[in-house]
């Protein structure tokens, strides 16, 4: 009984999932041919609009007729038939995808290379949509090193391949080359439209650039923050699902902020604020910002006049945001911090983490060429609190944020 409703909400799901959509069915000439009759039904029913494209060797295993009365189109086969000619690009633009099921080892090599002797491939070729293949063939011929290379290099111009199944072949031998079962090749298409991203349903607090620190109405204490590291994490986390709010201090340049929820702070104090008013309803924070440490005691109201040969002024210590948030946190929270350190590194880095409560840190160090402030690349390590230790080479900013946000990923959704 509970199975049965699974099922049933399993196949409702693809029905809302893949509704409305275009989809090219391009069949090549396999045994397997026989499954693509039953995904052009489960495509149908799923309310998806199918137009199938049969090569002349796939004739052998499926009749046109089958695909045409469950599609409800056309079947489509010849560039030419008689006076009319297909318009194989009209069809790849057509699409919202096109899938190649069953992809023989025939029809992977002309893919491979380029090769136009049939509609199929005439429309592969000129297609504007992404591409989805599931290979069907023989153990042997799978392995086959041509086979292999076919494969990559068909996955380097962007096509997405379903791995193969292994089980029972044409030959009646048992290994791989097995093309996935129908339903599993919709599931890759229905996750292909609406990829399931890891964070999705979670919130992410960040903050990026310097704060400033005014002395008087005319100056301040500041940093070379550029913001850029906070920013491109902000991004990564927000692609990988989140939804993100970013703190962000007075940076210099401007920098892309579509899908970001961002607030703009001055001081350290106005940071404190804002992230301590957000933090609870938060899933992730990482504190990217270099927030200064001390603030001026008292701001002049007017500005100072040069009058002294020295002066002297009097600095306070900032509230420390992270380790606020760190005791702050509950069970559910993950706390990451940065720590940017010119000598004993891993040290003060180790330090920080447990000092301020924090689950993970992550280490610049200054030592490092291509670390830390203003450049667009970064090397970092990443420590946690249970003694975990991720070294990172130097990558570019974005890159870099895709290592943290993996790592975190890892440890705390996958
Ligand atoms: N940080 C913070 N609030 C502050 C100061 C720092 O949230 N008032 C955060 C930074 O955003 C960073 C981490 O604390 O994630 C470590 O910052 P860092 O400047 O490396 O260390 P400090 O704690 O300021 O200590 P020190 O300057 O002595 O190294």
């Amino acid at each position: 009984m509970q199975v049965a409703f699974v099922f049933i909400g399993l196949i409702l799901f693809l029905m809302l999932m893949l509704k409305d959509k275009k989809i090219l069915l391009g069949i090549s000439g396999s045994i397997a041919a026989y499954k693509a009759v039953i995904i052009t039904r489960l495509l149908i029913k799923a309310g998806a609009e199918v137009k199938v494209i049969i090569t002349p060797s796939a004739k052998d295993f499926v009749t046109p007729l089958t695909l045409s009365t469950l599609s409800k189109n056309k079947v489509l086969s010849e560039i030419f038939s008689g006076d009319e000619w297909e318009n194989h690009v009209m069809l790849g633009r057509w699409a919202d995808l096109m899938l190649i099921a069953p992809l023989s080892c025939n029809t992977l090599a002309k893919m491979a290379n380029g090769i136009c002797d049939n509609l199929l491939m005439a429309v592969y070729l000129s297609a504007t949509c992404p591409i989805v293949v599931a290979p069907a063939m023989d153990e042997d011929m799978w392995h086959h090193p041509s086979t292999k290379r076919n494969i990559h290099t068909i996955i380097s111009y962007g096509n997405h391949v379903i791995p193969v199944d292994k089980g029972e072949l044409a030959s009646g031998l048992f290994g791989d080359g097995r093309m996935g079962e129908p339903e599993n090749i919709l599931h890759f298409l229905e996750n292909f439209f609406n990829p399931v991203l890891p964070l999705k349903g979670k919130k992410a607090l960040v903050t990026a650039g310097p704060t400033n620190e005014p002395l008087d109405p005319v100056r301040f204490l500041s940093n070379h923050s550029s913001g850029k590291m906070g920013i491109a994490l902000a991004h990564e986390l927000r692609g990988q699902g989140a939804e993100v709010k970013l703190v962000l201090g007075p940076v210099q340049q401007p920098f892309k902020m579509d899908g970001l929820n961002v607030s703009h702070v001055k001081t350290a104090e106005e940071m404190y604020d804002a992230c301590i008013l957000e933090f609870n309803q938060m899933d992730i924070a990482i504190m990217a910002a270099a927030v200064a440490d001390y603030t001026p005691v008292t701001t002049e109201s007017s500005k100072i006049k040069k009058k002294e040969d020295s002066i002297t002024m009097e600095f306070k210590k900032t509230k420390d945001i992270l380790k606020r948030l760190g005791e702050m946190k509950n069970k559910n929270q993950v706390v990451v911090g940065f720590a940017l350190e010119t000598d004993n590194e891993i040290q003060h880095a180790k330090e920080k983490l447990m000092a301020k409560k924090a689950d993970m840190i992550i280490l610049n160090s200054m030592k490092d060429e291509g670390a830390g402030f203003g450049g667009d690349t970064n090397k970092v390590t990443v420590f946690d609190k249970n003694g975990g230790e991720w070294r990172f080479e130097t990558r570019s900013k974005q890159d870099v944020a895709k290592d943290i946000v993996n790592t975190i990923i890892d440890l705390y959704y996958a």
